[in-house]
C-alpha cells in the first residue's frame, strides 16, 4: 500500500505570508482530492507531497514507493489541440504508473468524453493518486477531499456535495463574525465619545466652580491640572485606540471585500461586428480543418457558444480571427472598430517578470499606483501581491488579473474572445467572470466544455465546428 505523511509542514515562498502553516495529514491509496480558491496553495502543496520542493520546517515522507508521474497544471506549446496533448499525456500516464499519480487540473481542457474517459481511468487505477481541481465531478470521484485556505488544510472523507455544503457553511459563519466584530468596534466608538463628552462636561463645571468655592489658588491650579490631565489620558487613550481598531476595521472590510461582487463598465465600441464569410484552415496541402467552410456573424451585444470536441479547432478559430494563425486559410473576416480580446490560459504576450502593479498601470485601470492598488487588492492581489511576477502567480490568479484588466480598462474593446478561460477558476471567481462576460454588451464568442458555464452565460446563438475526420 502506498501513503504519503506530511508531519508539521510549513512552507513560505521568500517574505510572504505562509501557504502552509503546521500541517500534518496522511494520504492513503487511492483518489485524494486538493480543492480550494484560487492562489490557497493546491499546486503548491502537491509539489511539496512529490519533494520537488521541501518545506522551510517538517517533513514529508513517502511509503510504498519511490517513483511518480505528474501532469502539471499548464503544458507546453504544441502542433496538437491543448486536449489532445493532454490525453496523450493521461494515459500514458496511467499505463505506466507504478508508483504515485500527481494530477494538477487533469479536466482543462477536456471535453466531455475524455473527461468521462479520466474518471473512468480513476475508477480503475488501483494505487495512489492525487489530483488537483475545480471540476464537481472529478472531486466527487475522490475518497478524500482536502480543502486548502489561508495556510491551512482540512479533509472531508465525505461526497462532494457535502464537501460544499460544509464549506459554505464556514463562510457563512466567517462572514457572521466579520459582521459582529464590525458590530462591536462602532458599539465600543460610540461609548468612548459619549465617556469622553462627559469627562469635557465634569472638568469645565469644575473649572466653572472652582473660585466660588473659596479654594485656595494653588489647590485650584492643581485641579485644574488634573482634570487637565485626565483628560490628555483619555483623548491619548482614545487616540491609540481609534488607530487600533481603524486597522482592525481596515482588515475586515478588506476581507470582506474580496467576497465583493465586482462592477465591470467595459467601454465597448459603437456598431461593432463581426462577420466570418466561408472561412477554411489548411492542416497541409489540400487537408482542412473543417468539413465545410465556416460563415457566421454577431453584431453588438450577442453571445455565441462556439462548440466542437477536443480538436475542432475552437483556438484556432479564435486565434485566426485576432490574426496570430500561422497555417494557411481562406475567406474572410470583416470586424469594425475597437479591441478584440482574447482570454485564454496561454498567455501569450505577457511578460513573465512583470508585476500585478506594472501591467495594470501599462494597461491603465487607474490613475495612479494608489489606486491601482487599491483596485489589485479588492481583487484579490493585497499588499505586497502586487510585486509577485506573473509567472509565479497561481493559473487561477493569472486569469483572475487578466479579467481586471480587461474589465477596468479604458480602452474601448468590441469583441471578447473567451477559448476555456473559466477553467481553473474557482466558482466564486467563475461565477464572476460569466457575470462580467454577461454585462459586457459588445460582442462574445465563448468556447467552454463546461456545460455549467456554458448555461450562466446569455447566450442567443451557437456555432457547431464540425472537424474533418482526416486525421494527421
Ligand atoms: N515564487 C513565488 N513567489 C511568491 N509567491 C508565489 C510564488 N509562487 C507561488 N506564489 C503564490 O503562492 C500562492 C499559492 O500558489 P499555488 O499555485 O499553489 O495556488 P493554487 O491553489 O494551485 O491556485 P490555482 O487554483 O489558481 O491553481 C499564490 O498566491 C501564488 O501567487
Ligand atoms: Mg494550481
Amino acid at each position: 500500500m502506498h501513503s504519503i505523511q506530511l508531519s508539521q509542514v510549513s512552507f513560505s515562498f521568500s517574505g510572504e505570508a505562509p501557504v502552509l502553516d503546521g500541517v500534518s495529514f496522511t494520504i492513503p491509496s487511492g483518489v485524494t482530492a486538493l480543492a480550494g480558491p484560487n492562489g490557497a496553495g493546491k499546486t503548491t502543496l502537491m509539489r511539496l507531497m512529490m519533494r520537488e520542493i521541501s518545506p522551510q520546517r517538517g517533513t514529508v515522507q513517502w511509503q510504498g514507493f519511490n517513483t511518480f508521474g505528474w501532469l502539471p497544471q499548464s503544458l507546453g506549446p504544441a502542433v496538437q489541440s491543448s486536449g489532445q496533448q493532454k490525453m496523450r499525456r493521461l494515459s500514458t500516464l496511467f499505463r505506466e504508473a507504478d508508483g504515485a499519480l500527481f494530477l494538477d487540473e487533469p479536466e482543462t481542457h477536456l471535453d466531455a468524453v475524455n473527461r468521462a474517459w479520466l474518471a473512468a481511468a480513476l475508477r480503475r487505477h488501483r494505487g495512489l493518486v492525487v489530483i488537483a481541481s475545480h471540476d464537481p465531478a472529478l472531486l466527487d470521484s475522490a475518497g478524500t477531499i482536502l480543502h486548502t485556505e489561508m495556510g491551512r488544510v482540512t479533509a472531508y472523507s465525505m461526497p462532494f456535495a457535502g464537501y460544499q455544503s460544509m464549506i459554505a457553511h464556514e463562510k457563512e459563519m466567517r462572514a457572521a463574525k466579520v459582521d459582529h466584530a464590525e458590530h462591536e468596534l462602532k458599539k465600543s466608538q460610540r461609548e468612548r465619545r459619549v465617556q469622553l463628552e462627559r469627562q469635557l462636561r465634569r472638568s469645565a463645571n469644575a473649572a466653572a466652580k472652582a473660585p466660588l468655592a473659596g479654594i485656595p489658588r494653588i489647590a485650584r491650579g492643581i485641579m485644574k491640572r488634573n482634570a487637565e490631565a485626565t483628560l490628555g489620558k483619555i483623548i491619548s487613550k482614545n487616540r491609540k485606540r481609534g488607530d487600533a481598531e481603524a486597522q482592525a476595521l481596515h482588515s475586515l472590510r478588506e476581507e470582506r471585500g474580496r467576497s465583493c461582487e465586482y462592477f465591470f463598465a467595459v467601454p465597448v465600441a459603437a456598431e461593432s461586428f463581426l462577420e466570418i464569410d466561408r472561412l477554411q484552415i489548411y492542416r497541409a496541402e489540400n487537408q482542412t480543418l473543417w468539413r465545410r467552410p465556416l460563415s457566421f456573424s454577431a453584431k453588438r451585444g450577442e453571445k455565441l457558444h462556439i462548440a466542437g470536441a477536443n480538436g475542432s479547432g475552437k483556438s484556432m478559430l479564435f486565434k485566426t480571427i485576432c490574426g496570430q494563425n500561422e497555417l494557411p486559410h481562406t475567406g474572410t473576416i470583416a470586424h469594425k472598430t475597437g479591441e478584440i480580446r482574447l482570454m485564454n490560459s496561454t498567455h501569450t504576450g505577457f511578460d513573465p517578470a512583470a508585476t500585478p502593479l506594472m501591467l495594470a498601470l501599462a494597461e491603465g485601470i487607474a490613475g495612479d499606483a494608489g489606486s491601482a492598488r487599491r483596485l489589485l487588492g479588492a481583487f484579490g492581489f493585497p499588499g505586497d501581491a502586487v510585486f509577485r511576477r506573473f509567472a509565479d502567480l497561481s493559473a487561477g490568479e493569472k486569469m483572475r488579473l487578466r479579467i481586471l484588466l480587461i474589465g477596468k480598462s479604458p480602452r474601448p474593446a468590441s469583441v471578447i474572445l473567451s477559448d476555456e478561460a473559466e477553467t481553473g477558476l474557482d466558482t466564486a471567481t467563475r461565477g464572476l467572470y460569466a457575470g462580467f462576460l454577461n454585462a459586457f454588451s459588445g460582442i462574445v464568442l465563448a468556447a467552454s466544455h463546461d456545460a455549467a458555464f456554458i448555461l450562466s452565460l446569455d447566450l442567443t446563438n451557437r456555432v457547431v465546428l464540425d472537424t474533418n475526420p482526416v486525421m494527421g
